[in-house]
């Protein structure tokens, strides 16, 4: 039995909270191997919409058990948060969210940092989601960071120590706060933490995978946000890509199986950075409206663009992907013609390979496909596929040496299309 990944290949919000959801009837257990409260996966089934930050996005379907891994940061007053809403809603988790005693701890003195470290930026601050996610991992790299085992051992001395250096770094860049309420409400949040079960969860999925258990790995963020291949600094500060779910839940790399990368129709960005493609006229706006744009957490509009297929090569390349998912086709549905990027004029010189670094020499190349002018969001099958929107698959196929598996043609679970066509 083989464990499978699934991971976004653009800037993120390519759709894994819904693509996973549709996908886990298939699977006995979802596991999320980074990231933290950055994600926003979006669900909607039976006219509900839910978004996930910390939760994995297996756990609406069938009673499967959901692993938060090893390799995910966690911030216990938003999982509290988080966590009492699903329960509200009639989705307990007590006994089948497991959560790794190694995940790391944000705490709210990383929050600040975030802040503090973004400030000091100026002009070329990353535009974080303001998680605390980037002082977390580089506390975990640095050892010094807390982890989920810690609650359970003389954790008030740890946190204490921990808090006090953060202190002297948050003093030392002159930032002002208040901790009172952030550290009641986290504390109330390890105390609520402490009611799930923690688990040695290398050990567990080795054992699931052993016992002939099905494992599908949720990624958050995207390909191009990765620490290493993204578009550094303009990055998160994790491994997003699947090299990410070895490191993020102790499965060794001869185990994995499929791998399923996310894309959308057209691209999207949050955040500061590079965007080749980017539209800062009408049509971007378009994109904006139709595919209402905006963060599922923060609410910030996304940029918005026509696809990157030499992003998407270099994504596809690092990944190992196998079947590939393309969603928010429908947004695309009034188009008269659609552009695709299939290489970079860098500085006269024509390019087809991601370079070092994408910067405002970077100029796409674009070809214009027709759009297909219908409206595919009631379609139930690829028999109903318009011939121009077939075009546009094959094409993209044909950039990307992998077959698109499944379509996606709209937010709901049902509007979801798996093709079976060679
Ligand atoms: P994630 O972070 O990758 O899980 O993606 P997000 O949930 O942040 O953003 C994707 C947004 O698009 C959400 O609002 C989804 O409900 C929505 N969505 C997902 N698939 C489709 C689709 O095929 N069509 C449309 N119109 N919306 C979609
Ligand atoms: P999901 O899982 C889109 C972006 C932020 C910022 C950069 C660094 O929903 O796809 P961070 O807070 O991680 O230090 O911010 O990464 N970012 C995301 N963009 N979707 C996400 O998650 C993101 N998580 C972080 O906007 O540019
Ligand atoms: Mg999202």
């Amino acid at each position: 039995m083989k464990v499978d990944v699934l991971l976004g290949l653009q800037w993120g919000d390519e759709g894994k909270g819904k693509a996973v959801d549709v996908l886990t009837p298939r699977y006995d257990v979802i596991a999320r191997f980074q990231g933290g409260p950055n994600a926003g996966h979006t669900l909607e089934f039976e006219g509900q919409k839910y978004v996930l930050r910390s939760v994995p996005s297996g756990i609406f379907q069938g009673n499967k058990i959901n692993i938060i891994g090893n390799g995910v940061v966690l911030d216990p007053a938003l999982f509290k948060a988080e966590a009492e809403a699903l329960e509200a809603s009639g989705h307990s988790l007590k006994d089948r969210l497991h959560i790794s005693k190694k995940a790391h701890l944000i705490l709210p003195t990383h929050r600040l940092l975030d802040a503090a470290y973004e400030a000091a930026k100026g002009d070329a601050k990353v535009g974080t989601t303001g998680r605390g996610i980037g002082p977390a991992y580089t506390d975990k790299i640095s050892r010094n960071g807390l982890r989920v085992g810690d609650i359970l051992y003389h954790f008030d001395t740890k946190y204490v120590r921990v808090k006090t250096y953060h202190e002297q770094l948050l003093k030392s860049l002159n930032y002002s706060y208040d901790l009172t309420e952030p550290e009641k409400a986290w504390f109330e949040g390890i105390e609520y933490l402490k009611q799930f079960k923690f688990t040695d969860s290398e050990h567990e999925i080795n054992h699931l995978v052993n016992s002939g258990k099905s494992i599908l790995c949720e990624g958050a963020q995207g390909t191009m946000l990765d620490i290493d291949f993204g578009s550094y600094p303009f990055v998160t500060s994790s491994s997003t890509v699947c090299a990410g779910a070895c490191t993020g839940l102790g499965v060794a790399p001869n185990r994995i199986g499929e791998v399923y990368g996310l894309f959308k129709a057209y691209c999207t960005r949050v955040g500061a950075g590079p965007f080749p493609t980017e539209l800062l006229d009408e049509t971007g706006d378009k994109i904006c409206t139709l595919g209402c744009e905006f963060g599922s957490v923060t609410g910030r509009k996304r940029r918005c663009g026509w696809i990157d297929l030499v992003a998407l090569k270099y994504s596809v390349m690092i990944n190992g992907v196998t079947k590939l998912i393309m969603t928010k086709s429908d947004v695309l549905d009034s188009f008269e013609t659609i552009k695709a990027c299939v290489a970079y004029n860098v500085d006269g010189d024509e390019i087809d390979y991601f370079p070092y670094d994408i910067n405002e020499h970077v100029e796409p190349v674009y070809v214009e496909l027709p759009g297909w002018q219908t409206d595919m969001t009631k379609m139930q099958s690829e028999n109903e596929f318009p011939e121009e929107f077939n075009g546009y698959l094959s094409f993209l196929e044909e950039q990307l040496g992998v077959p698109v598996k499944i379509v996606s043609v709209g937010a709901d679970r049902e509007q979801t299309i798996e093709r079976y066509t060679e």
